[in-house]
């Protein structure tokens, strides 16, 4: 079991490393004009998580106990959210389902999110 959990950190460790790896040549190799990851995040989050969060600069949440998503880089570092999003282990709270998102999903869905934090 001890051996189990030791090589899931490092799996974890591995797959945070890769991830920051790719998001590095994304940039330079792929380039997604922002606007357009601009306006894939939007919809992911009008879609998925508005129903709970507010999801602009200015409006409320809807579920009282879901953070306004502007003010997420209050409570953690975004590009932590990363490789949970990718994991599909974005958890610790029974109200907020679980999703799995393609890279370049996650790539459009932080976009968004970087673009309306408050601070
Ligand atoms: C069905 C409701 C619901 C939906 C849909 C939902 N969330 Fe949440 N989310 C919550 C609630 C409630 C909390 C606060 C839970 C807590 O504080 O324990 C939360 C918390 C979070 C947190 C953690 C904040 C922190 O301080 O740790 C993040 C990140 C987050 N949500 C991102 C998202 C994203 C991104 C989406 C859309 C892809 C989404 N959520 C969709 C209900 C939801």
């Amino acid at each position: 079991m001890i051996k189990q959990s030791y090589w899931m950190a490092g799996a974890l460790i591995g797959t945070v490393l890769i991830a920051a790896c790719v998001e590095q040549s994304s940039e330079s190799e792929f380039e997604t004009p922002v606007e357009e990851l601009m306006g894939q995040g939007e919809a992911m989050v009008e879609n998925l998580c508005g129903e709970c969060h507010a999801i602009g600069v200015d409006d409320a949440s809807a579920h009282q106990a879901a953070p306004p998503l502007r003010d997420l880089s209050k409570r953690l570092a975004l590009s932590d959210l990363r490789a949970p999003l990718m994991e599909g282990i974005v958890t610790g709270h029974p109200d907020m389902p679980e999703w799995a998102f393609e890279p370049h999903h996650v790539d459009a869905l932080l976009y968004y999110l970087e673009q309306i934090q408050s601070q």
